[in-house]
């Protein structure tokens, strides 16, 4: 029997992407100064790279936590251009996103690397937050619960619990789209979800933690947020404006 969503505490994350320079600062700083009322929420701003520890002072001693957008499965070595989860945590970062569709399809990332992520990420400490989703063309053709399933199956490491791993699921067609589900579509997915987690980690899985992303904005976050099974939300475009992210946070209360 899946228990209500009460028992899990709200995370909302701000995705930022390839957006954000040092001047961004102020726009994180307008976010600290808001998330003071927020204190059913947990609050996760997840800026390039970059910027994880130059903003990590900013945010010391309120309640936004900073994480990464992508890491390594290796904690060093000879990969040029790539960031560890070790060096995320480093930096200040608390969680790292891992699997998001734009990296699935932009840098051909396989559920077996996400896979290899998450477990880096736990190996540094870091909360992973495993991204999955299906394109327009996986909706129409009635075959998103099997894909999502399938990505859940083969991305999520062995012996995760809720304190080291959130599952978004961001439908491909949703993400930057100003298009939603409908209510009923996100409940569907969020169930077997659920089940999945349920059924792969016992009592832990009822505690994870499972996101949506694509297209939430303050206007439609409280009635995606009020779905069962759905304990917050995977912001993008909104979430590099304070008001739009603290608005959204607002709705999970
Ligand atoms: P948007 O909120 O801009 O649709 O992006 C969603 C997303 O991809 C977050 O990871």
């Amino acid at each position: 029997m899946v228990m209500a969503g009460a028992i899990r505490r709200p995370l909302v994350a701000g995705n930022w992407k390839m957006n954000g320079l040092k001047a961004s600062a102020a726009e994180l700083a307008a976010m600290v100064q808001g998330s003071g009322d927020l204190t059913a929420v947990d609050l996760l701003v997840c800026p390039p790279a970059t910027l994880v520890a130059g903003f990590a002072e900013l945010v010391a001693g309120s309640a936004i936590l900073l994480g990464g957008q992508d890491c390594h499965p290796d904690a060093s070595g000879a990969h040029t251009g790539d960031i560890s989860a070790e060096m995320l945590a480093d930096a200040g970062a608390r969680a790292v996103i891992v699997g998001h569709s734009e990296r699935r399809t932009n840098h051909r990332e396989t559920d077996g690397l996400v896979r290899a992520k998450a477990l880096a990420a736990r190996r540094a400490g870091l909360i992973a937050i495993v991204c999955v989703g299906e394109t327009r063309q996986q909706r129409e053709s009635g075959a998103t619960l099997n894909v999502v399933g399938g990505q859940l199956d083969g991305s999520l490491p062995d012996g995760a619990s809720a304190a080291d791993l959130v599952v978004a699921y961001e439908p491909v067609w949703a993400i930057g789209s100003g298009l939603t589900p409908t209510v009923a579509d996100v409940a569907e997915v969020h169930r077997a979800i659920r089940a999945k987690l349920v059924d792969r980690y016992d009592a832990a899985g009822q505690g994870m933690r499972i996101l949506y992303g694509g297209s939430v904005k303050p206007g439609n976050a409280k009635e995606l947020m009020a779905v069962p099974d759905v304990d917050g939300a995977l912001v993008g475009g909104a979430s590099l404006k304070a008001a739009d992210f603290l608005g959204i946070a607002a709705a999970c209360r």
